[in-house]
């Protein structure tokens, strides 16, 4: 601890903390949790390099010149008139309900069930919603099933709660649930609580994979007896290429035992901070009791509510699919036509990621040099609890953001890496 003058004085009031000391003072928390990586933040990450050209596949982030920033304005500028007060002001624990009634419409049809504004609690994006979920269900020491790999910084997050994480392997089918029964019994046997399971079960971050619908119903059975709450991150699930995913889990489940999150970062802009918690009453009331940040962005949601009920939405999210499957092609087509002897992918059918084994060069040092060479994208090692050692030979690449003609030339630089490496 920092040494005081004990009188009070000046200097006492100033001295500062050293690295040490802070540490000290830490919560278990704070200190259960590492840095993370860019991606879990969500930035736009350049690494260091000579290239005036560098191509980035780095974030899930959308496009950004197809983002409707006109409507924005003007839906913006109308709350601002017309409601003022209300824009200006806390926003209330569940969030705005006109929000709240659009978000409940669209769902309804989206997953072919009946579900009320009581149903949602609006939040700071996906990741918000799942914070809330983890304060209100997690106890230290609960297991947290999840699959292997898996979006590092949800998995960040239910650390931070000081929950348990095992992870189970996930194959272009979605997560195994021959593991998860395996993880279920042995934590049973072992005396502890699993709390949840935990899946992105639509165009999986970071593999791509898409749950299929006899692996969906075998999960939801399994969760059912062993009495634990799926968690299903619908964060990429209205962005398929061609036909939709199966059924969400929270509407096979009839709506109890799954809790699910959505989130409009990745159908308009992460930069909306708007996301929710799908789930029965009983649930979402019991989210908004520990919730305390006197609710998020009024203004935003107004604006939101009046973007949704002009009916735009759907159009827009009709040529994004478009839009992504085009980018996924131009990219999957670049490595096929370039890197042919050095990558093997599967392509996914909806999303933003390309999922790609590399052979013959560990990605670790593969993501490094084709840094230094102007093309960047994260090693799949920050998708694991064990990083590297857990997995040494797959990157992600993001398609979403980048425009179609870099898409199209990242084979010919990605293959110029390989070729500096493994030759
Ligand atoms: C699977 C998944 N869930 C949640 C999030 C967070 O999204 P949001 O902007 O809605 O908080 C991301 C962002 O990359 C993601 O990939």
């Amino acid at each position: 601890m920092a040494e005081h003058n004990g009188d009070g004085s000046a200097s006492g009031m100033t001295q500062k903390w050293a690295d040490s000391d802070i540490r000290d003072v830490l919560s278990e928390s704070a200190k259960n949790i590492g840095a993370g990586s860019p991606t879990d933040a969500g930035r736009r990450w350049r690494l260091p390099t000579e290239r005036e050209d560098p191509i980035v596949l780095a974030g899930g982030i959308p496009d950004m010149p197809t983002v409707p920033v006109a409507d924005f304005q003007e839906s913006i500028l109308a709350v601002l008139a017309e409601e003022t007060e209300d824009a200006m002001n806390y926003g209330g624990w569940l969030g705005f309900e006109g929000l709240r009634e659009s978000v409940a419409k669209r769902q309804s049809e989206i997953e072919g069930i009946d579900v009320t504004p009581d149903h949602f609690i609006m939040h700071n994006g996906s990741s918000g919603a799942l914070d809330n979920v983890c304060k209100a269900f997690i106890n230290p020491g609960d297991v947290v099933i999840v699959e292997r790999p898996s979006f590092s910084g949800t998995v960040r997050s239910m650390q931070g709660y000081m929950a348990e994480i095992v992870e189970v392997d996930i194959d272009k089918d979605g997560i195994s649930v021959d593991g998860v029964r395996q993880a279920l019994a042995e934590a049973t046997a072992a005396g502890k609580t699993v709390k949840f399971v935990y899946t992105i079960a639509d165009y999986h971050n970071p593999t791509g994979a898409t749950m299929n619908l006899e692996r969906r119903k075998a999960l939801l059975e399994l969760c059912g007896e062993y009495n634990v709450l799926v968690l299903e991150d619908a964060a990429y699930t209205e962005l398929y290429f061609d036909d939709s995913p199966p059924p969400s889990l929270f509407a096979m489940g009839g709506g109890e035992g799954v809790l699910r999150m959505g989130s409009f970062s990745k159908i308009i802009a992460t930069g909306l901070r708007s996301g929710w918690v799908e789930a029965a009453p009983r649930y979402t009331e019991a989210l908004a009791r520990v919730r305390f940040d006197m609710g998020n962005n009024p203004l935003i949601q107004r604006a939101l509510t009046r973007y949704v009920d002009s009916g735009a939405l759907e159009p827009h999210v009709e040529n994004m699919r478009d839009l992504y499957r085009q980018k996924c092609d131009a990219l999957a087509n670049s490595l096929e036509e370039f890197c042919e002897p050095y990558v093997r992918f599967n392509r996914p059918e909806g999303g933003f990621f390309l999922w790609v084994e590399c052979i013959g060069v560990g990605a670790m040092e593969l993501t490094q040099t084709a840094a230094r060479e102007g093309l960047m994208f994260p090693a799949g090692a920050f998708f694991y609890r064990d990083g590297a050692e857990a997995d040494d030979s797959h990157v992600r690449l993001a398609f979403s953001n980048a425009p179609i003609e870099e898409l199209q030339q990242a084979g010919q630089r990605m293959r110029d890496v390989f070729q500096m490496l493994v030759d």
